[in-house]
């Protein structure tokens, strides 16, 4: 029997990797903390949660303790375009945060799941079909706390014996939980904009190729790597895991199949296009194919016709065109 713990269960993975092992395991076999209790009640309400700093190293410790936890999803993390505006903040918790997890995981033998991004790679990486062992020599603070993170969880496995494992997600793409703060939330937003007005203004340029993955195939790989046959692992951390890649134009032209007076328009925001900028256009993810039967179901198509039939679903008093509310 399975004992988990979600650290930063509230967020956009948390929430629905929480849902689905819940549903696998039992609502009282997986425990979640967030920093927030203001969201998602019916979540909270649905198994043991207690509200924790990630970088709490006791209070962590003794739910570990008193659930008897096997298991722990570190899911707490600053995105990268609020890392830049807060540098010493997203070392903090990003790095201490996890620091703190993988000594609790040591002290009482619990596996490790970790994501780690398309955000630790950089300018000098492979931009196309970027190889699993590459250059990363990311340009962002997001990036550097990202390939540390990669390497920490690593050093634990070799020198603690700590079962740690891990994917680069790349954007990933929902309808239930908004992430915040990230470089590729345009792909989130741009599906609400849709639904709601009829036009998305866009803020980065409309040929930006960056990995989006839709999360049903997120929450997939989560679970998966973690319930893989460790003897099959050539590879245990950072793991990458493609599905699909596109530009804005892109997204609005299968929008359009649906809503076809779609418009998009362009605001660029600095900050953002410039980590798109550093990052791939698209990873090889033969490793996790192979080691540990990664196998995507959704592509731009059916992602687009079900988010904008659940976002539609929830948005049932529609909204003006973009040409009256500009
Ligand atoms: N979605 C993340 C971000 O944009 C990338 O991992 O920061």
């Amino acid at each position: 029997m399975k004992h988990i713990l979600i650290v930063g269960a509230l967020g956009q993975l948390g929430s629905e990797i929480a849902l689905a092992l819940r549903r696998k395991y039992g609502d009282n076999s997986v425990v979640l903390t967030d920093i927030r209790d203001d969201i998602n009640r019916q979540l909270i309400e649905s198994g043991p949660f207690y509200k924790v700093d990630c970088r709490d190293a006791k209070a962590l410790a003794d739910i570990v303790q008193n659930h008897h936890i096997d298991t722990v999803y570190h899911l707490a993390a600053l995105l990268s375009a609020t890392a830049e505006r807060s540098v010493q903040a997203a070392w903090d918790i990003n790095m201490n945060g996890l620091m703190t997890t993988l000594e609790i995981a040591r002290t009482f033998r619990c596996a490790v799941f970790t994501p780690s991004s398309i955000g630790s790679f950089g300018p000098s990486t492979p931009k196309r079909f970027t190889p699993q062992d590459t250059i990363q020599r990311p340009t962002t603070m997001y990036g550097v706390t990202k390939v540390a993170g990669e390497l920490l969880c690593d050093y634990y496995y070799h020198k603690y014996d700590v079962d740690t494992r891990g994917v680069r997600f790349p954007g990933i793409i929902s309808s239930m939980t908004p992430p915040g703060g990230g470089t590729t939330d345009y792909a989130v937003e741009i599906y609400y904009a849709a639904v709601a007005k009829h036009c998305y203004e866009c803020p980065l340029a409309g040929d930006t190729y960056l990995d989006m993955m839709y999360m049903p195939d997120a929450v997939d790989a989560a679970i998966r790597v973690m319930e893989a046959d460790p003897a099959k692992l050539r590879h245990r951390n950072a793991f990458n895991v493609a599905s699909m890649s596109f530009c804005p134009e892109d997204i609005a032209a299968y929008i359009r199949t649906h809503i076809p007076d779609f418009t998009i328009t362009y605001r660029i925001d600095p900050v953002r296009q410039a980590i798109a900028n550093s990052w791939p256009d698209c990873l090889e993810d033969y490793a996790a194919r192979v080691e540990w039967g990664w196998n995507p179901k959704y592509d731009l198509a059916s992602m687009t016709a079900d988010m904008l039939a659940h976002v539609g679903a929830r948005n049932q008093t529609g909204g003006s065109p973009c040409s009256q509310t500009n």
